[in-house]
């Protein structure tokens, strides 16, 4: 039964994202350009750095899948993906595997065709943390996901309708496990209260995972077949609205969900995330186009982004927070009702160069 659903997620995934109309909340961010801000190319690095983790470049491909023939077949491919590009790789959840380990080799594949890339293994919030370092193992995993999803448990027939133990067993999961712990959403968001709680657990990074690109409330609905879900759809904080909402938060995080091409890479790195997750987008490319096409999309992205960095004057991912940026729409009202400062970010490039101000007086 699980293995079905797993397909059913792949399926329904992806048909979405070719149905997928293309705006979303990415398109009320903007980098306000400066003319003369330019730096040359070879100057530009891609890596970046947090809770104690190194990565070459600062994209990944996010959780997905596993626990079926079908769905080890495309984790297959992922990792080889992965593999060519140097992008770290997150498993799918791995509770299938944990209930039976006769699927394990549909999740092992992604550290088999991937032997020394960095991967992480993903587990649900009701994991024991013994079964928790079990996932890890298996993977020899380099970091683990334990991910949020109330909101699709409640439109899955078969879904947890219990969620009160979940802070309590991310905190046993954080101080019992080898390597760094990571809570992600699904694709509704988390919010500013949930960071500083996971800050509080003990977790060492929060993957906002917020709305805008797959829709699980969608997909669980169509699963059901009676669609009387529906009015769930479009639940949840968007990513941007999830970034700024944490902005000065002192736990890294990270943004997936709604990620459409670079210049949406750019913008949540802006808007200060250490990475940046893909799903939806890199399976549809993986199941419509094949694997050469999705390590093609993978290269030419972060050829891209390395553009955008140069044109920003950003030598590092981590440097494109101190570019100004504009938010727009929904967005800026979003910002208001939280008291989040727009202004200070539509001109923070002038407190970056502090001192070409003797005076301290700009505005
Ligand atoms: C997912 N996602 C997911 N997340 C997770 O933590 N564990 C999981 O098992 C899955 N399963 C899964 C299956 C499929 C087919 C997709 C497309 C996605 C959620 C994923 O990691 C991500 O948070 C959301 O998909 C939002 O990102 P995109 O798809 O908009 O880039």
């Amino acid at each position: 039964m699980i293995g079905q659903r797993k397909d059913d997620h792949v399926r329904l995934a992806v048909e979405q994202r070719r149905e997928h109309s293309g705006h979303n909340q990415f398109d009320e961010v903007s980098f306000l350009h400066h003319a003369l801000a330019g730096i040359d190319r070879p100057e530009v690095s891609a890596a970046t750095a947090f809770a104690g983790i190194s990565w070459p470049v600062p994209l990944y491909i996010n959780a997905m899948t596993g626990g079926s023939a079908r769905t080890g077949a495309v984790n297959r491919e992922l990792a080889v993906a992965a593999r060519e590009t140097g992008v770290p790789l997150a498993s799918g959840s791995m509770s299938a595997y944990l209930k039976d380990p006769s699927c394990a080799e549909t999740f092992s594949v992604l550290r088999t065709h991937n032997p020394r890339g960095f991967v992480l293994a993903n587990v649900n919030a009701t994991t024991t943390p013994e079964q928790a370092q079990r996932a890890v193992d298996l993977l020899r995993a380099d970091a683990l996901q334990i991910h949020l999803n109330s909101v699709q448990e409640t439109v899955m027939p078969e879904g947890d309708r219990s969620f009160s133990s979940w802070a309590q067993r991310i905190g046993e999961i954080a101080s019992a496990v080898d390597v760094p712990v990571i809570v992600k959403e699904v694709g509704f968001g988390l919010s500013r209260e949930t960071v500083l709680a996971l800050r509080d657990l003990g977790v060492r990074a929060a993957d906002l995972g917020g709305r805008g690109g797959t829709d699980f409330a969608r997909i669980e609905n169509d699963r059901r077949g009676r669609g009387d879900h529906a009015f769930l759809a479009g639940w949840g904080l968007s990513t941007p609205a999830c970034l700024l909402d944490a902005q000065g938060v002192d736990l890294p995080v990270l943004a997936s969900g709604g990620v459409r091409h670079p210049l949406d890479v750019a913008r949540a790195l802006a808007l200060g995330a250490r990475a940046v997750g893909v799903s939806g987008g890199f399976l549809r490319t993986l199941t419509d186009d094949g694997l050469p096409a999705l390590i093609t999309q993978i290269s030419t992205w972060l050829d891209q982004l390395a553009a955008l960095q140069t044109v920003l004057g950003a030598r590092t991912p981590a440097e494109l927070t101190h570019c100004d940026l504009l938010i727009h729409g929904d967005l800026r009202s979003f910002c208001a009702d939280r008291g989040i400062r727009t202004r200070a970010l539509a001109r923070r490039s002038r407190s970056a160069r502090a001192s070409d101000d003797p005076t301290g007086t700009a505005p």
